[in-house]
């Protein structure tokens, strides 16, 4: 069962409500729309200027630029910093064609313009959303199925660290692994922004959860976050460990964020039937593997990456996600894991704590 984290432990509780919901009261009234009129020519963003390091992330003005069809304008509160973040500043992950070279993938704020075709949101309503780039600035433009109502009782840092990880976790452990009910699953990098929300959806959806981390501390938050069992990937085989675990049948699902050696590895520790779901190779995408073993056990090997995919895909993930988590995630059993905040203008100070990996799930930025 999922563990409802505490105060005390600077774990922020909350609920969300997707896009687009009830009435609810952090829905704008009409009357906030007039309030909501004055949107500046420009506004401060963080722009990178050339590939490399964190002092690559500098302060510039940008145009405020206007929302198209199906598109609205948030005022930026918080931006979560993503590892796909850094990867753009690094010159490994390009911004995707037709979206802004602004880093940033996640928002929330309140809406400030809407675009044509947008019937929903009006100006006045607060919304996290998933963004494909722009979030490092006070301004972003979001389109308007991957917004989400900022859940009740939730602060805009809080509702910033929601949509990218909820969005691939869903979109890897169910559309791709379609894990279900009592399966094992095992999430590398338990305290990542990816895996703590894993973790989550994983007990919410029934599973037995395992986890790798690098340190005590990191396989301690895991446990306390609901994993059965977390392993000190620098200490032990995470092989060994769950082979004798699950009485030599192997693990259901596993969701690779590291792959390199991993790859082979995960797949001799997959259990008939297993799904591998590749997220990111951050030991590399090559790897010598024994393929014998996915005809025998009749293993399938997936993965995906969120950002290229088209809004409609993405709008659909926020649906499924609304009809089918949103209520849970409400009654409290979920918890995003805040980890620290920096002001938009220390973004390279942000870049350099998410490199050192001295933390444990989301650090967010605070405009
Ligand atoms: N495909 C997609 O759509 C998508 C979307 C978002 C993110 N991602 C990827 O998902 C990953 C997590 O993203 P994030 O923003 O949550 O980043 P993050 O917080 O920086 O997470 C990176 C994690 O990788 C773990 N790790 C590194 N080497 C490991 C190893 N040998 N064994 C086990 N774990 C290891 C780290 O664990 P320790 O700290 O314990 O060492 C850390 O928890 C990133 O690689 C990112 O690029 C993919």
């Amino acid at each position: 069962m999922p563990v409802k984290v505490n105060d005390t432990r600077a774990v922020h509780q909350f609920s969300i409500l997707l896009s687009p919901p009830q009435h609810d009261p952090r829905l704008s009234d009409t009357t906030m729309t007039s309030k909501l009129t004055e949107i500046p020519a420009t506004m401060t963003a963080i722009e990178i200027l050339e590939p490399g390091g964190p002092e690559k992330l500098t302060t510039v003005t940008r145009s405020v630029e206007a929302p198209g069809k199906g598109e609205v304008l948030v005022k930026v509160a918080a931006a979560g910093i993503n590892k796909p973040d850094v990867m753009q500043r690094q010159g490994m992950y390009p911004a995707p064609k037709g979206a802004t070279d602004i880093p940033g993938l996640e928002v929330a704020g309140v809406i400030v313009a809407i675009g044509e075709d947008v019937t929903f949101w009006k100006p006045g309503d607060e919304v996290c959303a998933l963004v494909s780039g722009g979030g490092y600035a006070e301004y972003c433009l979001a389109p308007a199925v991957q917004c989400l109502v900022v859940p009740k009782g939730l602060d805009m840092i809080q509702a910033a660290a929601l949509p990218e990880t909820l969005f691939t976790v869903w979109a890897n452990i169910v559309d791709r692994a379609h894990l279900q009910k009592g399966e094992t699953l095992l999430i590398h990098g338990g305290s990542s922004g990816i895996g703590t929300t894993a973790i989550q959806i994983g007990c919410l959806l029934g599973a037995r959860i395992f986890v790798t981390a690098g340190s005590p501390k990191k396989c301690a938050v895991c446990e306390e976050l609901g994993a059965e069992i977390a392993i000190n990937y620098n200490k032990k085989d995470f092989v060994d460990v769950l082979m004798k675990v699950t009485a030599g049948k192997g693990v259901n699902v596993i969701l690779d964020m590291v792959g390199g050696d991993y790859l082979p590895r995960n797949i001799s520790l997959l259990a008939a039937d297993g799904r591998l779901v590749n997220i990111a190779y951050q030991k590399g995408s090559k790897a010598e593997v024994n393929f014998l073993p996915v005809m025998l056990k009749r293993l399938t090997i997936t993965g995906s990456t969120l950002r290229i995919r088209p809004v409609e895909v993405k709008g659909a993930i926020a649906r499924a996600l609304r009809k089918r988590v949103w209520p849970h995630i409400e009654s409290g059993d979920i918890a995003p894991l805040i980890h620290a905040t920096f002001p938009l203008t220390q973004a390279n100070k942000a870049h350099s704590l998410m490199e050192s990996g001295a933390y444990m799930g989301k650090i967010v930025l605070k405009i």
